[in-house]
Protein backbone atom coordinates (compact mmCIF):
# COMPACT_ATOMS: atom_id res chain seq x y z
CA UNK A 1 0.00 0.00 0.00
CA UNK A 2 2.22 3.02 -1.16
CA UNK A 3 1.23 6.37 0.21
CA UNK A 4 1.46 9.30 -2.02
CA UNK A 5 2.83 11.52 0.30
CA UNK A 6 1.87 14.84 -2.13
CA UNK A 7 -1.48 13.88 -2.78
CA UNK A 8 -3.49 16.96 -3.96
CA UNK A 9 -6.05 18.51 -1.34
CA UNK A 10 -8.32 17.00 -3.75
CA UNK A 11 -7.06 13.51 -3.37
CA UNK A 12 -6.89 14.35 0.49
CA UNK A 13 -10.93 14.67 0.22
CA UNK A 14 -10.25 17.84 0.36
CA UNK A 15 -8.55 18.52 3.40
CA UNK A 16 -4.88 20.00 3.63
CA UNK A 17 -3.40 16.83 5.71
CA UNK A 18 -4.60 13.38 5.71
CA UNK A 19 -5.17 13.61 9.80
CA UNK A 20 -7.84 16.57 9.58
CA UNK A 21 -9.41 14.01 6.55
CA UNK A 22 -9.06 11.21 9.20
CA UNK A 23 -10.51 13.03 11.88
CA UNK A 24 -13.44 13.89 10.34
CA UNK A 25 -13.84 10.36 9.41
CA UNK A 26 -14.32 9.55 13.12
CA UNK A 27 -18.02 9.33 13.00
CA UNK A 28 -17.92 6.75 9.89
CA UNK A 29 -15.11 4.58 11.30
CA UNK A 30 -17.06 4.19 14.34
CA UNK A 31 -20.88 3.17 11.99
CA UNK A 32 -18.46 1.44 10.05
CA UNK A 33 -17.41 -0.89 12.85
CA UNK A 34 -20.43 -1.45 13.97
CA UNK A 35 -21.83 -2.12 10.57
CA UNK A 36 -23.05 -6.12 9.70
CA UNK A 37 -21.80 -7.41 13.50
CA UNK A 38 -25.86 -7.81 14.54
CA UNK A 39 -28.66 -10.56 14.21
CA UNK A 40 -31.96 -9.29 13.16
CA UNK A 41 -32.79 -9.41 16.83
CA UNK A 42 -30.34 -7.34 17.82
CA UNK A 43 -27.89 -9.71 19.65
CA UNK A 44 -23.98 -9.50 19.11
CA UNK A 45 -22.62 -11.47 15.88
CA UNK A 46 -18.66 -12.17 15.90
CA UNK A 47 -19.36 -15.21 13.70
CA UNK A 48 -16.46 -13.91 11.22
CA UNK A 49 -13.93 -14.48 14.47
CA UNK A 50 -13.29 -18.00 14.05
CA UNK A 51 -12.93 -18.65 17.95
CA UNK A 52 -15.90 -20.51 18.87
CA UNK A 53 -18.68 -19.08 21.38
CA UNK A 54 -18.09 -22.32 23.71
CA UNK A 55 -13.78 -21.15 23.93
CA UNK A 56 -15.43 -18.27 24.63
CA UNK A 57 -17.27 -18.60 27.54
CA UNK A 58 -14.21 -20.47 29.41
CA UNK A 59 -12.12 -17.45 28.65
CA UNK A 60 -11.34 -16.42 32.76
CA UNK A 61 -8.91 -13.51 32.10
CA UNK A 62 -8.36 -11.30 29.18
CA UNK A 63 -4.86 -9.60 28.66
CA UNK A 64 -5.00 -7.04 25.90
CA UNK A 65 -0.99 -6.44 24.05
CA UNK A 66 -0.80 -2.99 22.51
CA UNK A 67 1.34 -0.13 21.75
CA UNK A 68 1.10 3.69 21.52
CA UNK A 69 -2.64 5.03 20.64
CA UNK A 70 -3.85 1.49 20.31
CA UNK A 71 -2.96 0.90 24.16
CA UNK A 72 -5.00 3.52 25.39
CA UNK A 73 -7.97 2.31 23.06
CA UNK A 74 -7.22 -1.22 25.12
CA UNK A 75 -7.47 0.85 28.61
CA UNK A 76 -10.69 2.51 27.33
CA UNK A 77 -12.18 -0.82 26.96
CA UNK A 78 -10.50 -2.35 30.05
CA UNK A 79 -13.49 -0.49 32.26
CA UNK A 80 -16.25 -1.50 30.29
CA UNK A 81 -15.62 -5.12 29.67
CA UNK A 82 -14.84 -5.61 33.30
CA UNK A 83 -18.15 -4.14 34.49
CA UNK A 84 -20.13 -5.90 31.27
CA UNK A 85 -18.17 -9.46 31.89
CA UNK A 86 -16.75 -9.41 34.83
CA UNK A 87 -13.68 -11.07 34.81
CA UNK A 88 -9.67 -9.29 35.07
CA UNK A 89 -8.90 -7.16 32.02
CA UNK A 90 -4.81 -6.58 32.09
CA UNK A 91 -3.73 -3.93 29.28
CA UNK A 92 0.20 -4.79 28.86
CA UNK A 93 2.44 -2.57 26.67
CA UNK A 94 2.99 -4.89 24.55
CA UNK A 95 6.94 -4.92 24.75
CA UNK A 96 6.81 -4.95 28.09
CA UNK A 97 4.56 -8.20 28.27
CA UNK A 98 6.61 -10.86 27.48
CA UNK A 99 9.77 -9.94 29.43
CA UNK A 100 8.05 -9.66 32.53
CA UNK A 101 7.08 -13.90 32.75
CA UNK A 102 3.50 -13.12 33.04
CA UNK A 103 0.89 -15.90 33.62
CA UNK A 104 -1.00 -17.20 30.49
CA UNK A 105 -3.21 -20.55 30.53
CA UNK A 106 -5.47 -21.71 27.60
CA UNK A 107 -8.14 -19.73 29.60
CA UNK A 108 -6.72 -16.42 28.91
CA UNK A 109 -7.33 -14.92 25.74
CA UNK A 110 -4.97 -12.27 24.88
CA UNK A 111 -6.01 -9.53 22.69
CA UNK A 112 -4.01 -7.64 20.83
CA UNK A 113 -4.83 -4.43 19.43
CA UNK A 114 -2.93 -2.94 16.32
CA UNK A 115 -3.99 -0.49 14.13
CA UNK A 116 -1.47 -1.28 11.25
CA UNK A 117 -1.55 -5.35 12.17
CA UNK A 118 2.70 -4.74 11.61
CA UNK A 119 4.04 -3.63 14.91
CA UNK A 120 6.89 -5.77 16.20
CA UNK A 121 6.64 -5.56 19.93
CA UNK A 122 2.64 -6.67 19.59
CA UNK A 123 3.65 -9.48 16.87
CA UNK A 124 6.33 -10.50 19.29
CA UNK A 125 3.75 -10.34 22.57
CA UNK A 126 1.13 -12.79 20.77
CA UNK A 127 3.82 -15.24 19.56
CA UNK A 128 4.76 -15.40 23.29
CA UNK A 129 1.06 -15.48 24.07
CA UNK A 130 0.45 -18.72 21.44
CA UNK A 131 3.20 -20.42 22.50
CA UNK A 132 2.41 -20.43 26.16
CA UNK A 133 -0.95 -21.89 24.89
CA UNK A 134 -3.61 -18.54 24.95
CA UNK A 135 -6.02 -17.71 22.46
CA UNK A 136 -5.06 -14.82 20.91
CA UNK A 137 -7.70 -12.50 19.34
CA UNK A 138 -6.26 -9.38 16.96
CA UNK A 139 -8.34 -5.98 16.19
CA UNK A 140 -6.39 -4.34 13.27
CA UNK A 141 -7.44 -1.96 10.90
CA UNK A 142 -5.05 -3.70 8.13
CA UNK A 143 -6.82 -6.63 6.41
CA UNK A 144 -4.50 -9.35 5.75
CA UNK A 145 -1.66 -7.81 7.98
CA UNK A 146 0.78 -10.04 9.83
CA UNK A 147 -0.67 -9.76 13.10
CA UNK A 148 -4.01 -11.27 12.39
CA UNK A 149 -2.57 -13.74 9.76
CA UNK A 150 -0.41 -15.16 13.13
CA UNK A 151 -3.67 -14.61 15.37
CA UNK A 152 -6.14 -17.48 16.34
CA UNK A 153 -8.89 -15.09 15.07
CA UNK A 154 -9.18 -11.50 14.28
CA UNK A 155 -12.07 -8.45 14.50
CA UNK A 156 -10.67 -5.94 12.03
CA UNK A 157 -12.02 -2.23 12.74
CA UNK A 158 -13.44 -0.76 9.26
CA UNK A 159 -11.51 3.03 9.57
CA UNK A 160 -10.90 2.75 6.57
CA UNK A 161 -6.94 3.43 5.78
CA UNK A 162 -5.34 5.69 8.34
CA UNK A 163 -2.22 7.27 6.60
CA UNK A 164 -1.68 10.05 9.34
CA UNK A 165 1.51 9.08 11.44
CA UNK A 166 -1.06 9.75 14.65
CA UNK A 167 -3.62 7.68 14.80
CA UNK A 168 -7.08 9.19 15.43
CA UNK A 169 -10.15 7.58 13.57
CA UNK A 170 -8.52 4.19 14.22
CA UNK A 171 -8.39 5.06 17.79
CA UNK A 172 -11.93 5.51 18.05
CA UNK A 173 -12.80 2.54 16.12
CA UNK A 174 -10.32 0.19 18.56
CA UNK A 175 -12.69 1.15 21.35
CA UNK A 176 -15.78 0.01 18.98
CA UNK A 177 -14.38 -3.43 18.04
CA UNK A 178 -13.22 -3.81 21.75
CA UNK A 179 -16.56 -2.75 23.19
CA UNK A 180 -18.19 -5.52 20.64
CA UNK A 181 -15.61 -7.75 22.15
CA UNK A 182 -16.94 -7.18 25.63
CA UNK A 183 -20.38 -6.99 24.49
CA UNK A 184 -20.05 -10.40 22.97
CA UNK A 185 -18.49 -11.94 25.69
CA UNK A 186 -21.20 -10.90 27.97
CA UNK A 187 -23.62 -12.39 26.32
CA UNK A 188 -22.07 -16.18 25.58
CA UNK A 189 -21.76 -15.93 28.78
CA UNK A 190 -24.49 -14.69 30.04
CA UNK A 191 -23.15 -12.33 32.72
CA UNK A 192 -25.49 -9.48 30.97
CA UNK A 193 -29.41 -9.49 30.59
CA UNK A 194 -29.91 -9.27 26.64
CA UNK A 195 -32.09 -5.86 26.90
CA UNK A 196 -29.40 -4.81 28.83
CA UNK A 197 -26.53 -5.44 26.16
CA UNK A 198 -29.17 -4.46 23.52
CA UNK A 199 -28.88 -0.70 25.47
CA UNK A 200 -25.93 -0.47 25.24
CA UNK A 201 -25.28 -1.36 21.80
CA UNK A 202 -28.71 1.37 20.79
CA UNK A 203 -25.95 3.50 22.99
CA UNK A 204 -23.35 2.52 20.50
CA UNK A 205 -25.14 3.13 17.70
CA UNK A 206 -26.03 6.62 18.48
CA UNK A 207 -22.31 7.31 18.55
CA UNK A 208 -21.57 8.80 15.23
CA UNK A 209 -24.01 12.04 15.26
CA UNK A 210 -22.49 12.44 18.55
CA UNK A 211 -18.84 12.67 17.31
CA UNK A 212 -20.03 14.84 14.33
CA UNK A 213 -22.09 17.28 16.56
CA UNK A 214 -18.44 17.90 18.47
CA UNK A 215 -16.86 18.32 14.65
CA UNK A 216 -19.63 20.21 13.86
CA UNK A 217 -20.07 22.99 16.52
CA UNK A 218 -16.51 22.89 18.38
CA UNK A 219 -13.88 22.87 15.82
CA UNK A 220 -13.56 26.76 15.69
CA UNK A 221 -13.48 26.80 19.60
CA UNK A 222 -10.68 24.54 19.44
CA UNK A 223 -8.96 26.65 17.23
CA UNK A 224 -8.86 29.62 18.79
CA UNK A 225 -7.33 27.52 21.84
CA UNK A 226 -4.90 26.43 19.67
CA UNK A 227 -4.09 29.41 19.06
CA UNK A 228 -3.67 31.60 21.95
CA UNK A 229 -1.85 28.70 23.17
CA UNK A 230 0.53 28.03 20.31
CA UNK A 231 3.70 28.75 22.72
CA UNK A 232 3.20 26.94 25.64
CA UNK A 233 5.87 25.00 26.77
CA UNK A 234 3.84 22.13 28.14
CA UNK A 235 0.59 20.70 28.95
CA UNK A 236 -0.87 18.90 31.34
CA UNK A 237 -3.73 16.27 30.39
CA UNK A 238 -5.93 14.68 33.62
CA UNK A 239 -8.82 12.63 33.34
CA UNK A 240 -10.35 9.86 35.62
CA UNK A 241 -11.83 6.72 34.81
CA UNK A 242 -12.18 5.89 30.81
CA UNK A 243 -11.53 9.77 31.07
CA UNK A 244 -8.04 8.65 32.68
CA UNK A 245 -6.55 6.96 29.15
CA UNK A 246 -8.29 9.75 26.78
CA UNK A 247 -5.99 12.32 28.82
CA UNK A 248 -3.00 10.13 27.78
CA UNK A 249 -3.92 9.97 24.39
CA UNK A 250 -4.60 13.30 24.25
CA UNK A 251 -1.23 13.97 25.18
CA UNK A 252 0.09 11.74 23.08
CA UNK A 253 -1.56 13.59 20.47
CA UNK A 254 0.56 16.98 20.89
CA UNK A 255 3.90 15.48 21.70
CA UNK A 256 3.80 13.49 18.24
CA UNK A 257 2.53 16.16 15.99
CA UNK A 258 3.17 19.26 17.65
CA UNK A 259 6.60 18.27 19.90
CA UNK A 260 5.59 19.89 22.86
CA UNK A 261 6.23 18.66 25.91
CA UNK A 262 2.93 16.61 27.92
CA UNK A 263 1.88 14.41 30.39
CA UNK A 264 -1.08 12.76 30.60
CA UNK A 265 -2.25 11.04 34.06
CA UNK A 266 -5.04 10.52 36.24
CA UNK A 267 -6.75 13.13 37.96
CA UNK A 268 -6.54 11.29 41.24
CA UNK A 269 -2.55 11.19 41.26
CA UNK A 270 -2.20 15.52 41.05
CA UNK A 271 -1.87 15.55 44.70
CA UNK A 272 0.57 12.60 44.91
CA UNK A 273 3.34 14.72 42.87
CA UNK A 274 2.30 16.02 39.80
CA UNK A 275 0.79 19.53 41.23
CA UNK A 276 4.08 20.61 41.78
CA UNK A 277 4.10 21.19 38.19
CA UNK A 278 1.68 23.88 38.29
CA UNK A 279 2.58 27.09 38.00
CA UNK A 280 0.61 30.23 36.54
CA UNK A 281 0.11 30.10 33.31
CA UNK A 282 0.29 25.83 32.38
CA UNK A 283 -2.25 24.89 30.42
CA UNK A 284 -3.70 22.15 31.77
CA UNK A 285 -6.33 19.92 29.66
CA UNK A 286 -8.90 18.32 32.14
CA UNK A 287 -11.35 15.61 30.83
CA UNK A 288 -14.82 16.05 32.92
CA UNK A 289 -17.14 13.16 33.82
CA UNK A 290 -20.69 13.51 33.09
CA UNK A 291 -22.34 15.54 35.62
CA UNK A 292 -25.46 13.11 35.58
CA UNK A 293 -25.20 9.57 37.48
CA UNK A 294 -21.50 9.82 38.08
CA UNK A 295 -21.55 12.86 40.73
CA UNK A 296 -18.85 11.68 42.87
CA UNK A 297 -16.37 11.31 39.92
CA UNK A 298 -17.28 14.45 38.40
CA UNK A 299 -16.83 16.23 41.87
CA UNK A 300 -13.92 14.93 42.30
CA UNK A 301 -12.44 16.27 39.19
CA UNK A 302 -14.42 19.49 39.60
CA UNK A 303 -12.41 19.87 42.66
CA UNK A 304 -8.93 19.24 40.73
CA UNK A 305 -9.38 21.60 38.19
CA UNK A 306 -10.07 24.08 41.45
CA UNK A 307 -6.69 22.98 43.02
CA UNK A 308 -5.02 24.10 39.86
CA UNK A 309 -6.87 26.69 39.22
CA UNK A 310 -5.90 27.90 42.94
CA UNK A 311 -1.77 28.04 41.34
CA UNK A 312 -3.09 29.99 38.58
CA UNK A 313 -3.13 27.19 35.75
CA UNK A 314 -5.46 27.61 33.03
CA UNK A 315 -7.66 25.16 32.22
CA UNK A 316 -9.28 23.63 29.52
CA UNK A 317 -11.89 21.23 29.93
CA UNK A 318 -13.70 18.22 27.94
CA UNK A 319 -17.35 18.46 28.83
CA UNK A 320 -20.52 17.59 28.79
CA UNK A 321 -22.83 20.06 27.50
CA UNK A 322 -24.53 22.56 29.65
CA UNK A 323 -22.05 21.44 32.85
CA UNK A 324 -22.50 24.08 35.29
CA UNK A 325 -18.99 23.67 36.79
CA UNK A 326 -17.33 22.96 34.13
CA UNK A 327 -18.29 26.54 32.86
CA UNK A 328 -18.26 28.28 35.82
CA UNK A 329 -14.47 26.52 36.44
CA UNK A 330 -12.33 25.92 33.30
CA UNK A 331 -11.22 28.56 31.36
CA UNK A 332 -12.06 27.23 28.01
CA UNK A 333 -14.82 24.53 27.75
CA UNK A 334 -14.56 21.91 24.54
CA UNK A 335 -18.32 20.17 24.90
CA UNK A 336 -19.50 17.24 23.77
CA UNK A 337 -23.38 15.87 23.98
CA UNK A 338 -24.55 13.54 26.92
CA UNK A 339 -23.41 10.07 26.63
CA UNK A 340 -23.41 7.37 29.24
CA UNK A 341 -19.52 7.36 30.39
CA UNK A 342 -18.53 4.57 28.94
CA UNK A 343 -19.59 6.28 25.41
CA UNK A 344 -17.63 9.38 26.25
CA UNK A 345 -14.31 8.49 25.44
CA UNK A 346 -15.36 8.34 21.70
CA UNK A 347 -16.50 12.28 21.88
CA UNK A 348 -14.08 13.10 24.60
CA UNK A 349 -11.13 12.42 22.61
CA UNK A 350 -12.63 14.24 19.35
CA UNK A 351 -11.26 18.06 20.42
CA UNK A 352 -7.67 16.53 21.69
CA UNK A 353 -7.34 15.47 18.46
CA UNK A 354 -8.67 18.47 16.64
CA UNK A 355 -6.43 20.33 18.85
CA UNK A 356 -3.03 18.43 18.58
CA UNK A 357 -3.98 19.15 14.63
CA UNK A 358 -4.23 22.74 14.91
CA UNK A 359 -1.04 23.20 17.45
CA UNK A 360 0.80 21.45 14.99
CA UNK A 361 -0.28 23.69 11.71
CA UNK A 362 -0.06 26.91 13.84
CA UNK A 363 3.75 25.80 14.49
CA UNK A 364 4.19 25.20 10.80
CA UNK A 365 5.17 21.36 11.20
CA UNK A 366 4.69 18.32 9.02
CA UNK A 367 1.15 17.26 10.30
CA UNK A 368 1.14 13.63 8.53
CA UNK A 369 4.86 13.11 8.88
CA UNK A 370 5.91 14.21 12.11
CA UNK A 371 9.90 14.14 12.87
CA UNK A 372 11.65 11.08 14.35
CA UNK A 373 8.25 8.80 13.57
CA UNK A 374 6.94 6.38 11.51
CA UNK A 375 3.32 4.90 10.69
CA UNK A 376 4.27 1.35 11.78
CA UNK A 377 7.37 0.42 13.93
CA UNK A 378 8.37 -2.60 12.46
CA UNK A 379 11.34 -3.27 14.65
CA UNK A 380 11.72 -4.08 18.28
C1 LIG B 1 -0.26 6.87 17.61
O1 LIG B 1 -0.66 8.15 17.14
C2 LIG B 1 1.12 6.50 17.16
N1 LIG B 1 1.22 6.56 15.74
C3 LIG B 1 1.59 5.19 17.78
O2 LIG B 1 1.50 5.33 19.18
C4 LIG B 1 0.78 3.93 17.38
O3 LIG B 1 -0.50 3.97 17.97
C5 LIG B 1 1.52 2.69 17.90
O4 LIG B 1 2.79 2.66 17.28
C6 LIG B 1 0.78 1.40 17.60
O5 LIG B 1 0.65 1.23 16.21
P1 LIG B 1 -0.35 0.08 15.67
O6 LIG B 1 -1.72 0.44 16.18
O7 LIG B 1 -0.24 0.13 14.18
O8 LIG B 1 0.13 -1.23 16.24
Amino acid sequence: FTVNWDASAAQKGGWDSYMDKEIHEDPQAVADTLLGRFDTNGDLNLDEVRIDPETFRQIDKIIIVACGTASYAGLVAKYAIEHWVRIPVEVELAHEFRYRDPILTPRTLVVAISQSGETMDTLMALRHAREQGSQVLAICNTQGSTIPRESDAVLYTHAGPEIAVASTKAFVAQIVAAYLLGLYLAQVKGTMFRDEIHQIVDSLKVMPEKIQWVLDTQAEKVARAATSLVDAKSFLFLGRHVGYPVAMEGALKLKEIAYTFTEGFAAGELKHGPIALVEPGEPIVVIVPSSRGRDLLHNKVISAIEEVKARGAFVVAVAEEGDPDAERYADVVFYRPACPTLMSPLVDVVPLQLFALDMAKNKGLDVDKPRNLAKSVTVE
